[in-house]
């Protein structure tokens, strides 16, 4: 198979983010604390993932990162949008993720990251009105605004390529509609101010007429629009998202491929959460909340195929809520409960109470989608990135396909596309030795 031609990951990486939240000071702190030998990127893909190549008995697995070439942590610059003017320092502090110890002694990596003014819009967030936004002129200065905002970041840090993903706060519960179909309508729209296009769109519009590859990692539609995956085609860059597959949902997606594995059947799952962070406080409003719960529910249907399986997972009853509790900050507490039946439909019952922390889960995916999307970028994939559904709740795809939601054949594509990439043979499992 042939090897596909990439350039070289030389240089420096920029990565953006609109957001500069708990997600955001996460990832930053981790990739500053692993640069100082002050922590490990557990639960990176690219930092400590290996692959197969071959047959089994070849025993070659080298890591992902000396497989394809990617950027190294030391390679990565950052810039940043938000609607309060903190640094990553102090944002880090208020987010209370990590401990302030470390955020300590991270002080002058972090502090040096200052956000640029957002571009907002309180109709689509409503819990949040921040001072640090850019004022007066249509969505279309706005967007012209951030273009601006990029070019000076590159300039500014020497960074030679650059990706942005979104990690701001969830918006309201947004249809796709006419001003969204066409790029010349959604010109247009940003011209006039339409009240369907939302700031994350603007961010991802910025970010695609530049070039560079765009990810969204909350629910919001976003992206997600034909006339914005019209325009990736055009200028050539990648485009994942959405949602930052975390949590509960990430169980949901280990959990459901073994009961379907295995033919069994799924009456009930009832999952609950009580979460104390900002991100809990902007999902407290009924319109932010429909936003996540379509990405959260969408999931089980998927995977379990009940048209394929009507007697198995026809009558499901999949209910799903987010309570907004403030002594736990980002610690969140989730419950799972599961009502399965096997053999002759006899019940039975799983419960999960899991302790979980979001932005530990989500800090090592916003690493690994930029050093992918980067990747892709200098392979020459453009548009839709369906490789990188592992990372999300709900993967984006092309129209005439249902998303993929198992995490196991999301990580089977994800290696497929790198073994593709390199030229080796993508790996099937399928035995032909017992036919020799
Ligand atoms: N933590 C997780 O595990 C996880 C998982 C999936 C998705 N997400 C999503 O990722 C996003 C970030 O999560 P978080 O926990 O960091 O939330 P957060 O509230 O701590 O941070 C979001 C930041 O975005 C800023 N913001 C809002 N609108 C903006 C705009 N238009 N421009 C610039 N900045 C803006 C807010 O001021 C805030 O600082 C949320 O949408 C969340 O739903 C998080």
């Amino acid at each position: 198979m042939a090897q596909k031609t990439i350039e070289a990951a030389s240089g420096k990486l920029g990565i953006l983010t609109p957001g500069l939240g708990a997600v955001t000071t996460t990832f930053l702190a981790g990739v500053f604390a692993a640069r100082r030998g002050l922590g490990k990127p557990f639960g990176s893909l690219t930092q400590m993932g290996t692959i197969r190549l071959g047959k089994r008995t070849e025993n070659r697995s080298p890591r992902i990162a000396d497989f394809v070439p990617l950027s190294g942590l030391d390679d990565l610059v950052f810039g940043a949008w938000d609607i309060f003017p903190d640094d990553a320092y102090a944002s880090a502090l208020k987010a209370g993720v990590l401990h302030p110890e470390l955020v300590e002694a991270l002080r002058e990596d972090l502090s040096a990251v200052r956000p640029m003014a957002g571009v907002f819009d309180p109709r689509f967030v409503k819990k949040l009105d921040g001072p640090h936004i850019k004022s007066g002129g249509t969505l279309w200065d706005k967007a012209e605004a951030l273009r601006e905002d990029i070019r000076g970041f590159q300039q500014q840090s020497g960074a030679d390529r650059l990706v942005m993903i979104w990690c701001g706060s969830t918006e309201t519960f947004l249809q796709s509609s006419p001003v969204h179909e066409t790029l010349e309508a959604f010109e247009e729209g940003l011209r006039h101010d339409h009240p369907q296009i939302a700031p994350s769109m603007v961010y991802a519009y910025a970010a695609l007429r530049e070039g560079i590859p765009y990810a969204n990692g909350a629910p919001n539609l976003s992206a997600d629009i034909p006339a914005l995956e019209e325009l990736a085609k055009q200028t050539g860059a990648p485009l994942a998202g959405k949602d930052f597959k975390t949590g509960q949902t990430l169980m949901k997606t280990i959990l459901a491929p073994g009961f379907k594995a295995r033919l069994i059947g799924l009456s009930g799952w009832f999952s609950t959460n009580i979460l104390g962070n900002r991100d809990g406080e902007v999902l407290d409003d009924p319109e932010s909340f429909k936003t996540k719960e379509e990405s959260k529910l969408g999931v089980l249907d998927w995977i379990l195929q009940p048209h394929l399986y009507p007697e198995l997972y026809g009558d499901l009853y999949h209910k799903v809520r987010i309570n907004y509790y403030p002594p736990r900050g980002d610690n969140k507490e989730g419950w799972d409960n599961i009502d399965i039946f096997g053999w002759l439909g006899y019940p039975m019952q799983i419960k999960i109470d899991f302790l979980c922390r979001d932005s530990i889960l989500a800090a090592p995916i916003v690493l690994d989608l930029a050093l992918f999307l980067d990747l892709a970028r200098r392979a020459g994939m453009q548009g839709i990135q369906e490789w990188l559904s592992f990372y999300f709740k709900s993967p984006i795809h092309a129209r005439e396909v249902y998303p993929e939601h198992d995490l196991f054949i999301q990580l089977m594509k994800l290696k497929n596309t790198l073994r593709h990439l390199q030229g080796e043979e993508v790996i099937t499992h399928l035995g032909l030795e017992y036919y020799d």
